[in-house]
């Protein structure tokens, strides 16, 4: 076999095995597994998961032969059951397999997982396969782009990645490195805070939480999720969080938010707007002075030269070719379409044009996919 040869059944095997992957994720196959804590027959995976046991068998096929579940088996003898372990087993005999997560694929597989957990990304494929296939294609003749209606389940998925991603390091590990802490300690005396593209709100949510006396505000075009946002603080309890629907692109111009927050965000919003070049000035209009905007959006350069060795180039480019490229160009396809993958010297283009001189591009331990473009006003 040539290595061009391995490396397409690498490709087939490995986008099947995605594919399974993000079903079992998603119906909890993997936590159900790790619960189980030993190698188990289909029937008590089946059983533990709730789920039915030929689709088990099937699916459990996949992941031993992917190399994401272990596989062992025991000998069906007529006094009961006994375990031979992985020797070998005579022609004939009856056999159950078993089957065992190892703790460290669980470890990153799992809901559990938190920050860790890169199980929730294999659904990303396949639920902007659903979405967004016949849309796609058609783009590549007509160059229009896909609005986000087409997108219904993706703000859920958002959601989940932001509660794996923002749970356990927003409040403890990122807002404490903004500005040398200084956005911490305004944050505990009270502030007020913008996010921008907020989604459902699960960042801004979180800091609401955690600071009861700064003051908040997230911005969303998406009503649903606005509603789904707003829901969120209502079951929170929380008295000092604000949502509205409008364009990003827009709210600079409105004259109650002029200079008005000491602190912004935006978690992965920019990239997908059609005009991120207006919302970038619309946040510096919005800006007080001093004040700190945090911008963050995926690592990586601007070329694809720049980023041939990116170690999730290919699913990264494909998350933006199937989602984050044809939203930003709009419906029209007249929109900027940056794509996920605009990368570092873009951004900074931008960030010059809108009126961010100093910005400090911060890498982050506890996020690999992400960097930070922390951008100041009187530094
Ligand atoms: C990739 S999602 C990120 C959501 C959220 N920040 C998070 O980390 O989960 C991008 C968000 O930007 C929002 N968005 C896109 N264009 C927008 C616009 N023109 N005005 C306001 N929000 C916009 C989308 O509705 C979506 O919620």
């Amino acid at each position: 076999m040539s290595d061009f040869q391995r490396k397409m059944c690498d490709i087939l095997n490995f986008g099947a095995l995605n594919l399974a992957m993000a079903i079992g994720y998603k119906h909890g196959i993997f936590e159900a597994m790790d619960a189980i804590g030993d190698y188990a027959p289909v029937d008590t995976i089946s059983r533990k998961s709730g789920l039915d046991p030929r689709y088990i068998r099937e699916w459990l096929g996949v992941m031993a032969t992917g190399g994401i579940v272990e596989i062992s088996w025991r000998e069906e003898i007529s006094r009961g059951h006994e375990i031979s372990g992985k020797d070998e087993i005579s022609r004939g005999q009856a056999r159950e397999e078993l089957y065992r997560l190892p703790e460290e694929h669980a470890a990153l597989l799992t809901r559990g997982a938190g920050a860790a957990n890169l199980g929730v990304y294999t659904q990303e494929i396949p639920l902007l396969t659903c979405c967004a296939m016949d849309a796609v294609e058609k783009g590549f003749k007509s160059g229009e782009g896909i609005p986000f209606s087409f997108y219904p389940s993706f703000q859920s998925f958002m959601s989940q990645i932001s509660n794996a991603k923002h749970r356990d390091v927003l409040v403890d590990k990122f807002l404490p490195q903004v500005d040398g802490g200084r956005i911490l300690a305004g944050l505990e005396k009270g502030i007020r805070v913008c996010d921008i593209g907020c989604g459902e709100g699960v960042a801004l949510n979180l800091m609401a939480q955690s600071f009861p006396k700064s003051g908040f505000t997230g911005i969303d075009n998406d009503p649903d999720a606005i509603e789904t946002a707003r829901n969120s603080t209502r079951d929170m309890g929380l008295g000092n969080v604000a949502y509205l629907i409008e364009d990003a692109a827009l709210v600079g111009e409105m004259d109650d938010f002029k200079n008005r927050f000491d602190y912004i965000t935006a978690f992965d919003a920019i990239h997908d707007q059609t005009r991120p070049l207006e919302t970038l000035k619309g946040i510096r209009k919005m800006l007080a002075n001093p004040g700190v905007f945090s911008m963050v959006d995926i690592n990586a350069g601007s070329s694809h030269h720049d980023n041939i060795h990116h170690p999730m180039g290919p699913f990264l480019y494909t998350v933006s070719l199937m989602h984050c490229m044809p939203v930003g160009l709009g419906e029209d396809g007249r929109g900027s379409g940056l794509g996920m993958m605009w990368g570092r010297e873009r951004a900074l283009e931008l960030l010059g044009e809108a009126g961010f001189t100093h910005v400090d591009i911060l890498e982050m331990a506890h996020d690999g996919f992400n960097v930070h473009y922390q951008c100041k006003l009187n530094f």
